[in-house]
C-alpha cells in the first residue's frame, strides 16, 4: 500500500513548564469575551486565578462557569450553555481533567448550532464550525485538548455517549505539566493508563484503504503514518515514567513525560482511533461505574494477545519504542515479553488485573460482549475482525484472567 496519513490537530499547541502563562495572549488573537468551563477544585486555586488575571489582562472579558461534573451529565452542559447565554461569548477555554475540556466543547457546540447535546451522539453529525476551543488540561490521560470527541453522560442510556466530529477539535491546546502536579497516585495512574491504552490502540488499529473518501466520511480512519509517529512518542514516554510519576508525584521530569505522552497519544488516537479495549469499557463502565482509565487499562493486555496473531511487526516495534529488545524472537515470544511488561507496569501502578476484580458480575459477561461489538465505530478499527463468539471468549478471557485463552 503506498504511503497514507491523515491528522487533524489544533492550530497551536504549547508544551512546557510555565505555558499556561501564555494563555492571555492565545486567546486574544481568538476572541474577547472567554467563558472559562472548569469545575470547584480549580476555580478556587491561586493558580486558576493567575490564568483569569492573565486573560483579562490581555482585554478579554471573563466569565467562569465552575460547575463541571466528572463525566459530564448530558443536562448539566445544556444547563451550562443556557447559563452562558446572556454573557455571549465568542470563546470557551476549558481548564481541568477531561470532564471541564469535554464541557467547554460541549458547550461552544450548543452555542453555535443550539439543540441539545443528543441531537449530535455520534460521528460527524456537526452541521459547521463551533465557537473556538482554547484547552487546557490539568490530567495527562485523555488527550481531549486535541481530539474530535467529548464524551458524556445520559441518564437515559446505559453507555456513555460521544459526540464526534473534525469542528471539535480544540483551535490551541496549552499543556503545562506544573498544572498536574497536584494529581493524587491514582488518579495520575489512571489518566496514564488510558493514554497508553489510546497510544497502543491507535498504533495497533486497522490500516484502511486510503481512499479519497476515508478521512471525509470518518472521524477515526484507522491507522496511518502520522498517527504512528505520535503513538510511538506516547509509549515511549509513558512506558519510562508513568510509574515513576505515580510513586513520586514531585518528579517534574516524569510530571512532564507523562503529559507529553497524553498529548501525542491523543494527536495519534484523534484520527486513527481507539479499538477493541475501549469498545469493551463502555459496557463495563457502565455495569461496574469504575473509571473510564481504569476499565481500559485492565482490558488492554487481553485485546492485545488477542490480536497479537494479526499485529507481529506492530508488537514488535512497540517493543522497540518501550526499550526492550525483540531482536531475534519469534513473534509469540514478542508478544509475550511486551504485553508481559505492560501487564508489570499496569500492576505497578495499581490497576486491576480482572474484570472480575472490577467488579463485573458474572451473569453479565455474554451481555457485556453483546454491547461491546455494538460499538461499531471502535470495533471495526480493531486490527483482528471480531466476531459475536469471539468477543464472548475475550469476555471471558478478560473476567478469569486468562490471556493464553485469547492467543
Ligand atoms: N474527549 C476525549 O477525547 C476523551 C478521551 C478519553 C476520556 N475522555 C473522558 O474524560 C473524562 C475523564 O477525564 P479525566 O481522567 O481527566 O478526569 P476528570 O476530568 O473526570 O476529573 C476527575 C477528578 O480529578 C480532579 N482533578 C483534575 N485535575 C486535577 C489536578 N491537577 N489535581 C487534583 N485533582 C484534579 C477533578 O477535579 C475531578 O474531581 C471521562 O468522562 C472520559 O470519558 C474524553
Ligand atoms: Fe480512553
Amino acid at each position: 500500500m503506498s504511503l497514507f496519513a491523515a491528522l487533524r490537530l489544533p492550530r497551536e499547541i504549547l508544551f512546557g513548564k510555565g505555558q499556561r502563562a501564555a494563555l492571555g495572549r492565545v486567546a486574544a488573537r481568538l476572541g474577547k469575551r472567554a467563558l472559562i468551563c472548569t469545575d470547584s477544585r480549580m476555580s478556587g486555586s491561586p493558580v486558576f486565578q493567575a490564568m483569569v488575571a492573565d486573560l483579562e489582562a490581555n482585554g478579554l472579558t471573563v466569565h467562569v462557569d465552575d460547575q463541571v461534573l466528572p463525566d459530564v451529565p448530558r443536562d448539566s452542559a445544556e444547563a451550562c450553555a443556557e447559563r452562558a447565554r446572556s454573557f455571549a461569548p465568542d470563546l470557551v477555554v476549558g481548564i481541568g481533567g477531561g470532564s471541564c475540556l469535554d464541557m467547554a466543547k460541549c458547550v461552544s457546540l450548543l452555542l453555535s448550532h443550539g439543540g441539545s447535546p443528543a441531537d449530535y451522539y455520534g460521528e460527524n453529525k456537526i452541521p459547521g464550525p463551533v465557537l473556538p476551543v482554547v484547552a487546557v488540561p490539568t490530567t495527562a490521560g485523555t488527550g481531549s485538548e486535541v481530539t474530535p470527541v467529548a464524551v458524556l453522560s445520559d441518564p437515559d442510556r446505559l453507555l456513555k455517549v460521544g459526540i464526534s466530529s473534525p469542528y471539535l477539535v480544540p483551535q490551541a491546546a496549552i499543556c503545562d505539566p506544573e498544572l498536574t502536579m497536584t494529581c493524587p497516585a491514582s488518579l495520575t495512574a489512571i489518566a496514564g493508563a488510558d493514554a497508553l491504552t489510546h497510544a497502543i490502540e491507535a498504533f495497533m488499529a486497522k490500516t484502511r484503504e486510503p481512499s479519497p473518501e476515508l478521512a471525509q466520511d470518518h472521524v477515526f480512519i484507522g491507522k496511518s503514518a502520522l498517527t504512528d509517529h505520535f503513538a510511538l512518542l506516547a509509549i515511549e514516554l509513558l512506558s519510562k515514567s508513568l510509574e515513576r510519576a505515580c510513586s513520586d508525584g514531585s518528579d517534574e521530569v516524569a510530571r512532564a513525560d507523562v503529559m507529553m505522552g497524553a498529548l501525542a497519544a491523543g494527536c495519534a488516537f484523534g484520527t486513527a482511533g481507539t479499538a477493541a479495549a475501549h469498545a469493551i469499557q463502555y459496557p463495563i463502565g457502565a455495569l461496574t461505574h469504575t473509571a473510564h482509565g481504569l476499565g481500559v487499562a485492565t482490558l488492554l493486555p487481553y485485546v492485545m494477545t488477542f490480536n497479537s496473531r494479526s499485529s507481529g511487526p506492530e508488537l514488535a516495534r512497540i517493543g522497540i519504542s518501550m526499550g526492550l529488545d525483540v531482536g531475534g524472537l519469534e513473534p509469540g515470544a514478542v508478544a509475550d515479553l511486551v504485553i508481559g511488561k505492560i501487564d508489570a507496569l499496569f500492576s505497578a501502578v495499581g490497576i486491576p488485573r480482572t474484570l472480575k476484580d472490577l467488579g463485573l458480575p458474572s451473569d453479565k459477561r455474554d451481555w457485556t460482549a453483546e454491547q461491546a461489538l455494538g460499538i461499531e465505530r471502535l470495533v471495526k478499527n480493531n486490527p483482528r475482525s471480531i466476531d459475536l463468539a469471539e468477543m464472548k471468549e475475550l469476555v471471558t478471557a478478560a473476567f478469569d484472567g486468562r490471556r493464553e485463552a485469547v492467543v
